[in-house]
């Protein structure tokens, strides 16, 4: 596909418009678009081609360019004939984007193995979870009052609120802004959460400050390698995600975005855009989009464009956009790096105070924001494949830990960590948002029929959301593209709704 693609670089601009067409008048008598290009095959771009299709109908060409391995941020890693996660790795059961596509590719979900949890604040064990869910939830209300019940009731008002995105995308409604988005679903409650800080929300709500140090910073360390300091709508996110209920896909996530590519019927062109220019022919536009793979370079043309991969600086290398005038908002922030660190070997588990390690009663390992901790979290993981009979390894065997940290862990790290090892695989990840670099939330339209996909993120990064914003994008540039402005940002939706039954 892509050689056929550079053979075409020589075609010269001219007669670029004599195959497309006029596009303006395309547009005006209510014909599809011919050609959508969406830059990247994340499941946030997988998506969108999925859902794309599903609006504009069978005709329209939808390449998607990427320049790394399908999947982005959902990527697995082989460890002994065996792959694991080594990016987004849970999925949450009222996902209902992520669960639709699954049900629609005939996946299968892979549900997580029994295990228990700790919090370690570099010297002991502070918060430990037992077999008894009963017990740990008296422990807690020991340990903190009242807080573990507000912190419950608060975190499933933000999810009762946020699904209402899944009725409104039904309808056929879309949003020209996250803040509009999120307007809809919460007022201006859910748009202040973008920038208010959790500790600050949560001291509001009566939770302890000792309960958000010992159970929330761990939470939003593992989640999102940042303090409690984050928006507390991500804040929220994240533990949603800490709740019962998770799941993941069997064989790896990454199988949904390759599944969608297909169920779209979309080209995949195995390349780098460089760069996105403007063409204007009369009344309307065209973008061109340039780019390489090792070997060629070649030149497309698009009405339609959805760039989702971030754009901030410091994701290297970027997109450079030319001949925009005005020229395109400034995408600003930056990425935060999580280091996950795949290693097989054994645990030490003095390090942790179990000098004998059969005693040592833990799977995954939180860690609180002390100074000197070198780590986020260890976890002992289970393959993206998991056979019957399957059991996880004892921590006096060897067996396959995955260790989120800042930096890069030196060999004394790992000395620190592990009593002896096989295997370390690292993913230096440019993960989510660093949401202490955020100056608001940057723009879903760059331009007429230029969309940003991962504006979303600086909400909240999760799969979901780049789901959630891929079925919003399709159905903006759908409805732009034929005028029906009456279905973007309306107002009082769940009224709307309730009447057009
Ligand atoms: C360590 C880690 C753990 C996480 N854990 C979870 C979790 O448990 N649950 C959860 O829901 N989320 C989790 N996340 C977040 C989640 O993985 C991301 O929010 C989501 O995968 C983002 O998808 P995306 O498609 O928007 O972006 P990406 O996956 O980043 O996709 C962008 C793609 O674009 C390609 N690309 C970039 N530039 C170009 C270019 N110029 N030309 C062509 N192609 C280009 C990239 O190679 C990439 O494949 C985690 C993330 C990380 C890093
Ligand atoms: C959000 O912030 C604005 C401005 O600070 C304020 O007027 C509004 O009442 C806040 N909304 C909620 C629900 O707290
Ligand atoms: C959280 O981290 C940021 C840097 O990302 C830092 O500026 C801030 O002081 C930290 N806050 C707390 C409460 O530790
Ligand atoms: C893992 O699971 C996927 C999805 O069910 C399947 O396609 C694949 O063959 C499996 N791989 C192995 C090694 O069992
Ligand atoms: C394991 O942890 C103990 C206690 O912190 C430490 O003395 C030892 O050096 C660590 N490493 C190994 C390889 O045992």
């Amino acid at each position: 596909m892509v050689w056929t693609l550079f053979l075409r670089y020589v075609v010269t601009l001219a007669s670029t418009f004599l195959v497309l067409g006029d596009p303006d008048s395309a547009q005006l008598d209510g014909a599809p678009p011919s050609k959508i290009a969406i830059i990247g095959a994340g499941i946030g771009g997988t998506a969108t081609a999925h859902f794309l299709r599903q609006h504009f109908g069978p005709e329209v060409r939808i390449d998607v360019f990427e320049k790394g391995a399908v999947g982005g941020r959902l990527a697995t890693v082989t460890v002994n004939h065996q792959d694991y996660e080594a990016g987004g790795s849970i999925i949450h059961s009222l996902n209902l984007h992520m669960q639709d596509f699954v049900k629609q590719l005939g996946l299968k979900y892979r549900k997580s193995v029994a295990g228990k949890t700790a919090v370690f604040n570099g010297e002991e064990f502070i918060l430990e979870e037992t077999d008894w869910y009963l017990l740990d939830l008296f422990r807690l209300w020991w340990r903190y009052g009242i807080s573990f019940i507000r912190l419950q009731m608060w975190v499933e008002e933000i999810m009762e609120k946020f699904m209402r995105i899944y009725k409104y995308q039904a309808h056929g409604y879309a949003f020209s802004s996250v803040e509009e988005l999120l307007h809809s679903l919460g007022g201006t409650g859910f748009c202040n959460m973008t920038r208010r800080s959790l500790t600050e929300s949560l001291l509001e709500l009566g939770v302890s400050q000792r309960f958000i140090e010992e159970v929330i910073a761990p939470i939003m360390r593992v989640n999102y390698g940042q303090n409690i300091s984050i928006p507390a709508f991500v804040g929220a996110v994240s533990l949603a995600g800490a709740q019962a209920n998770i799941w993941a896909v069997e064989g790896g996530n990454k199988l949904v975005c390759s599944g969608l590519l297909k169920l779209a019927k979309a080209n995949l062109m195995k390349a780098r855009v460089t760069t996105v220019s403007l063409h204007t022919a009369g009344e309307s536009n065209l973008y061109q989009l340039d780019f390489t793979s090792p070997t060629e370079k070649g030149t497309e043309f698009y009405e339609i464009v959805v760039v989702a991969t971030p754009l901030e600086t410091g994701v290297e290398p970027g997109i450079s956009f030319h001949n925009f005038e005005p020229p395109l908002p400034e995408i600003t922030g930056s990425y935060h790096q999580t280091v996950a660190s795949i290693v097989h070997g054994y645990l030490n588990c003095s390090y942790f105070g179990f000098p004998d390690p059969k005693l040592f009663p833990f799977t995954s390992v939180l860690t609180t924001d002390s100074p000197g901790l070198f780590f986020n979290s260890a976890a002992s993981i289970c393959p993206v494949n998991i056979s019957t009979g399957f059991r996880r390894k004892q921590p006096q065997e060897a067996g396959i830990y995955k260790v989120f940290s800042q930096r890069p862990l030196v060999k004394e790290d790992l000395k620190i960590l592990f009593k002896s090892y096989y295997s370390v695989q690292v993913t230096n990840w440019q993960a989510y948002p660093h949401y202490g670099s955020m100056q608001g939330l940057p723009p879903v339209i760059l331009h007429d029929h230029l969309y940003y996909l991962n504006s979303i993120e600086w909400a909240a990064s999760a799969m979901e959301m780049s789901s959630v914003a891929a079925k919003n994008i399709a159905l903006l540039a759908y409805h732009r593209w034929n005028r029906q402005l009456e279905m973007i940002d309306q107002k009082d939706l769940m009224h709307k709704i309730k009447t057009e039954l």
